[in-house]
C-alpha cells in the first residue's frame, strides 16, 4: 500500500534550527568507510521439523510412497486383495504392493492414500501421477482407475477426476498420467482401483507418486511453488540445511546421512524423523523423511534463490539433548570417526568436484555437471563438551588439508550464554574455525536489551553465525505475534552495526505445517493450499532485501543506538548500498509512545527521495494466520523531502549547522521503521 506522508506545514529553511534542542538526534556518518556487510548476512535455516519437507516444501503429495515406513502400509487404506511384497526393483526400498482380483466381480481391490494431512489440489491444475508397475497375473495388460476423491466429504468423485492407467508389461516400468481435478480441495485423497481383465488379474505397484505439474522453477522432483516463492522473496544470503537436531538424529543410526539422499528418488531410503516423538500431544508417529528433498535438491534450491549453501553434518554424536553420552553407541569413538570425516570430504567432492570424480559424477548424473561452488560446511549442530571439540578438530584437520578453501562452522552449544557457551567459544577460537554458530531462543527482554550483544566481541578470529534465533513470548504465548517481531527487529540492528563480527544470521525454525508443528514460533506457516508470512517474516525480509553493502556509524549523543539509558527505547542501525547509492536507516521504537526522530545524514551526496516502510500493530499480540494472513504487514509510503521544517516542533527537512540535511519525522509507538534515502 502506498500513501504520501503528511508532514507539518512548513515554509522556510532555517539553517541549524534548534537541532540540539530536539530529541533523538540520530547522526549517520555516510562518509565513513564503514564495515562491509557480508552477502551471507541474512539467510535461511531449513530443517525438516513441523513437516517442513515431506508435507511441506517438497511437492510430493503421497505419504509413504514406497511402503517403507515401519508400518509398511501407514498412510494407505487398502480394500480387496492387497498383499505387501518385499522383493521390489529398488534395493533400498524393497517393499511394494500386489493388488489382485478379489475373487468376486463386484468386490473391488485397490488402495487409497490420504497424503500428509490430506492432499491439497486445485481445480484446473495438472497433477503428475506416476507409479512403477508390472503385471503379475496372466493377462498381458491390466487397467487401473486412478482418481482423486474426498472420502470424508459428500462430494461426487466426478467433481474431481478419474483416469485409466494401462500397465502393459510383466517387467517393472514407470508409468505416468496427468490428473486435472474439477474442484479445489485441501483434503483430497488418491485412490487406485484394479479393473481386472480376468480372474488371474494381478498387478504390482511401487513408488506411487503425485506431484503438481507446476513446481518451483518447474523442476522435476521439485518444490511446492507457493512456499518456495515466499522463501525466494527473502533473497536469502545463505541456506543452512538440513538441520538442526535431525542432523544429529535421536540415535546415531537415524542421523541425517546425505549420501542416502542423492541419486534416483526411488532408491533413497527413508529415515525416521528426529521430531517423530517429540512432545506427547504433538507427536506424529508417521513422521519420516522420504529423502526426496535431499542434498542435491537443497544445493539446487540454494542456487536458484542465490544463497550460499551451508550443509551441516553429524560430528559423530547423537542428539546430546536426548541422550546420555556415557551410554555406548551415542558417541562414535575418536578412532572410529573416519567414515564420518569421509562423508564430509565426499560431500565437498559431490558439490564441487569434477564430473570425473566419484561424487562429482553422481551430481552430474543427477543433472548438474557444473559445480555448486560450496564454500561453507558446518560440523555438528548443537554439540558441546570437549568430546565435540575433539571430534571437530579431527574433521577440521582433514578438511583443511584437502580443501583449504572451505570455511568451517563450529557450534557454541544450545544456548548463547552459560557454562557450555563460555567453554566452547575459546575452544573454537583455538581451533581457528571460521564461524561459530550461536543459538538463542529467548524471551522479549533478551532481544530488547541485547542489541549491543556484539559490540564488545573480539574483532579478529572466528566470526559469528547467529544460526538459530527467535523471540519466544514470556507469557507462554509462543506464537508469531507482532511484539516478538518488533523486538527481533530491534536486536537485529546490532547485527548490522557489528557486521565485522556477525557474518551470518538465520531465524529458526523456518517452516511449519499448521496441522503438524512440533515447535513454534516459526517464520512461515502453511496448510495444504496456502502460505502465511508471519510478522517476523516481514522483519527478516526487510533486513535481508535492504542489507546494503556496508554498515556506517549511526549514533545518538555519540553512542550507538541500542536501547540504552537516555535513548528513549530506540534501537537503530544504518547501511549504505554502494550499488544503488541508497542510505538505509532501520529504527525500532520499543516505547509505548510516538517519538520525534531527527535523522542527520552527514557526508552524503544530495538526498533525492525517501521511502518509508513501517511495521506496526496497535495490538502487541496480533498475529497473521492462514485465515487472516495480512493483519500485520509492512506499509510503504514516500516522504516528501521538499517539505521544510521551520519550527521547533514541525516535521520535514532542515539543515544542521554544518549544512548537512536533517529529516525530522515521528515514529509511532512500538514501530519498526526503515528510511531508505536515494542519492541518485
Ligand atoms: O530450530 C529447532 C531446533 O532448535 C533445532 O533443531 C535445534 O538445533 C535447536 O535446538
Amino acid at each position: 500500500m502506498k500513501k504520501t506522508l503528511l508532514t507539518a506545514a512548513a515554509a522556510l529553511v532555517c539553517a541549524g534550527l534548534g537541532a540540539q534542542n530536539r530529541p533523538n538526534l540520530l547522526t549517520v556518518d555516510a562518509a565513513a568507510e564503514g564495515i562491509p556487510i557480508q552477502k551471507t548476512m541474512y539467510g535461511q535455516f531449513f530443517e525438516d521439523i513441523n513437516f517442513a519437507a515431506d508435507g511441506g516444501l517438497y511437492a510430493e503429495k503421497v505419504m509413504n510412497r514406497s511402503f517403507e515406513y515401519d508400518n509398511n502400509l501407514q498412510g494407505w487404506k487398502t480394500f480387496g486383495k492387497v498383499r505387501l511384497m518385499d522383493d521390489g526393483p529398488f534395493k533400498n526400498n524393497p517393499h511394494y504392493v500386489r493388488i489382485s482380483y478379489s475373487g468376486h466381480p463386484v468386490r473391488k481391490t485397490g488402495l487409497e492414500n490420504g497424503g500428509i494431512f490430506g492432499m491439497g489440489v486445485e481445480a484446473g491444475k495438472e497433477y503428475r501421477f506416476s507409479v512403477w508397475a508390472r503385471t503379475s497375473g496372466k493377462a498381458k495388460k491390466e487397467r487401473v482407475t486412478v482418481m482423486l476423491c474426498n472420502p470424508t466429504a459428500d462430494i461426487d468423485p466426478q467433481s474431481f477426476c478419474t483416469e485409466t492407467l494401462v500397465v502393459d508389461s510383466p517387467e517393472w516400468k514407470k508409468y505416468e498420467l496427468t490428473l486435472v481435478p474439477g474442484m479445489t480441495d485441501p483434503k483430497a485423497s488418491l485412490r487406485i482401483i484394479l479393473n481386472p481383465e480376468d480372474s488371474s488379474s494381478s498387478l504390482d505397484l511401487e513408488h506411487i507418486s503425485l506431484f503438481p505439474a507446476e513446481t518451483f522453477n518447474n523442476d522435476d522432483n521439485g518444490l511446492r511453488k507457493d512456499i518456495a516463492e515466499v522463501l525466494a522473496e527473502m533473497k536469502p544470503g545463505i541456506l543452512r540445511f538440513p538441520g538442526g537436531c535431525i542432523v544429529e538424529g535421536a540415535t546415531l543410526d537415524t542421523r541425517y546421512q546425505w549420501k542416502k539422499t542423492v541419486g534416483p528418488v526411488e532408491n533413497r531410503p527413508i529415515n525416521e524423523n528426529r521430531w517423530i516423538y517429540d512432545q506427547g500431544n504433538r507427536m506424529f508417529p508417521d513422521y519420516y523423511q522420504s529423502g526426496g528433498l535431499g542434498f542435491y535438491e537443497y544445493f539446487r534450491f540454494a542456487e536458484e534463490v542465490g544463497a550460499e549453501p551451508l550443509p551441516v553434518l553429524s560430528c559423530g554424536i547423537a542428539c546430546q539433548f536426548e541422550n546420555d553420552m556415557s551410554i555406548p553407541g551415542n558417541m562414535v569413538p575418536l578412532d572410529e570417526l573416519q567414515p564420518y570425516i569421509d562423508d564430509a570430504l565426499d560431500l565437498i567432492e559431490f558439490a564441487n568436484g569434477s564430473v570425473k570424480s566419484k561424487w562429482g559424477k553422481v551430481r552430474a548424473e543427477m543433472g548438474h555437471p557444473a559445480p555448486f561452488n560450496l564454500k561453507y560446511l558446518a560440523v555438528g549442530n548443537e554439540n558441546w563438551t570437549m568430546e565435540y571439540v575433539n571430534r571437530l578438530a579431527a574433521f577440521k584437520k582433514a578438511i583443511n588439508k584437502k580443501y583449504p578453501e572451505i570455511k568451517i562452522v563450529g557450534s557454541s552449544g544450545p544456548f548463547a550464554s552459560g557454562e557450555w557457551f563460555d567453554e566452547l567459544w575459546p575452544e573454537m577460537r583455538k581451533l581457528g574455525v571460521d564461524l561459530v554458530d550461536e543459538h538463542f531462543y529467548s524471551w522479549e527482554g533478551f532481544y530488547e536489551n541485547n542489541a549491543d550483544r556484539y559490540d564488545n566481541y573480539p574483532r579478529n578470529g572466528s566470526k559469528v553465525f547467529a544460526g538459530e534465533y527467535a523471540c519466544h513470548g514470556s507469557d507462554g504465548k509462543k506464537y508469531n505475534h507482532f511484539n516478538a517481531a518488533l523486538v527481533e527487529a530491534a536486536f537485529m540492528t546490532g547485527f548490522e552495526r557489528n557486521a565485522d563480527v556477525v557474518y551470518m544470521t538465520s531465524y529458526a525454525p523456518l517452516l511449519s505445517h499448521v496441522e503438524g508443528w512440533q515447535w513454534r514460533p516459526d517464520l512461515i506457516w502453511f496448510d495444504n493450499l496456502n502460505v502465511m508470512r508471519s510478522c517476523s517474516y516481514y522483519v527478516q525480509k526487510i533486513y535481508s532485501t535492504n542489507k546494503g553493502t556496508r554498515s556506517v556509524p549511526l549514533t545518538m549523543d555519540g553512542r550507538p543506538v541500542a536501547n540504552k539509558e537516555g535513548q528513549h527505547q530506540l534501537c537503530a542501525s544504518s547501511v549504505i548500498d554502494d550499488v544503488t547509492g541508497e542510505i538505509i536507516i532501520k529504527i525500532a521504537n520499543l516505547s509505548n509512545y510516538s517519538q520525534e526522530i531527527n535523522l542527520n545524514i552527514k557526508g552524503a551526496a544530495e538526498l533525492m527521495s525517501c521511502q518509508l516502510t513501517t511495521l506496526h500493530s496497535d495490538n502487541p499480540v496480533a498475529e497473521n494466520t492462514i485465515e487472516d494472513p495480512y493483519q500485520v504487514v509492512p506499509v510503504e509510503s514516500t516522504i516528501d523531502l521538499t517539505r521544510k521544517a521551520t519550527e521547533e516542533n514541525s516535521l520535514g527537512m532542515r539543515k544542521a549547522s554544518d549544512g548537512s540535511p536533517i529529516l525530522t519525522d515521528r515514529i509511532g509507538p512500538r514501530t519498526f521503521a526503515m528510511y531508505k534515502f536515494s542519492t541518485r
